[in-house]
């Protein structure tokens, strides 16, 4: 590990953050309603859900909005991130959202992946992104 371990209480929190933010997507065309949270390097959590549009492609990811989310409060560094998606086994990040979050988070930074009532699933950045892409 070279961060710090996320909190069993942390991960309560990023976990429940996340299924709270999923009731207000607006998701009017999918009807996947998906909630998305960060935990930045100074322990705070951040929401996103995913946002789509009459002109479809130009939907933004819950994953996305957290991580803008976070940097608009000045986080630099993403330490573990949650995303849940109303399907059991639940859905993980596409590839854009893997790509920005690799920006933000290190390999071994946390994922938990969780549909609205199930115990998450634990992953790791760098397992759903091995040798993301880095200038
Ligand atoms: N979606 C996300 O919010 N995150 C993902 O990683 C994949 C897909 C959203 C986009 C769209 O609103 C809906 O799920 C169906 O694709």
């Amino acid at each position: 590990m070279t961060g710090k371990p996320v909190t069993p209480a942390q991960r309560r929190a990023l976990v429940s953050r996340a299924r709270a933010v999923r009731a207000r997507a607006h998701a009017p065309y999918s009807k996947f309603q998906v909630g998305a949270a960060v935990l930045d390097d100074k322990g705070r959590i951040h929401a996103g859900t995913n946002v789509e549009n009459a002109s479809y492609g130009l939907t933004v990811c819950a994953e996305r909005h957290a991580v803008a989310a976070a940097v608009a409060a000045g986080a630099k560094k993403v330490r573990a991130v949650a995303v849940i998606t109303p399907t059991s086994p639940p859905g993980s990040p596409c590839g854009a959202c893997r790509q920005v979050l690799s920006e933000f988070a290190a390999p071994d930074a946390l994922v938990l992946l969780a549909s609205p009532t199930g115990v998450p699933e634990e992953t790791s950045m760098g397992a759903l992104l091995p040798r993301s892409f880095k200038l």
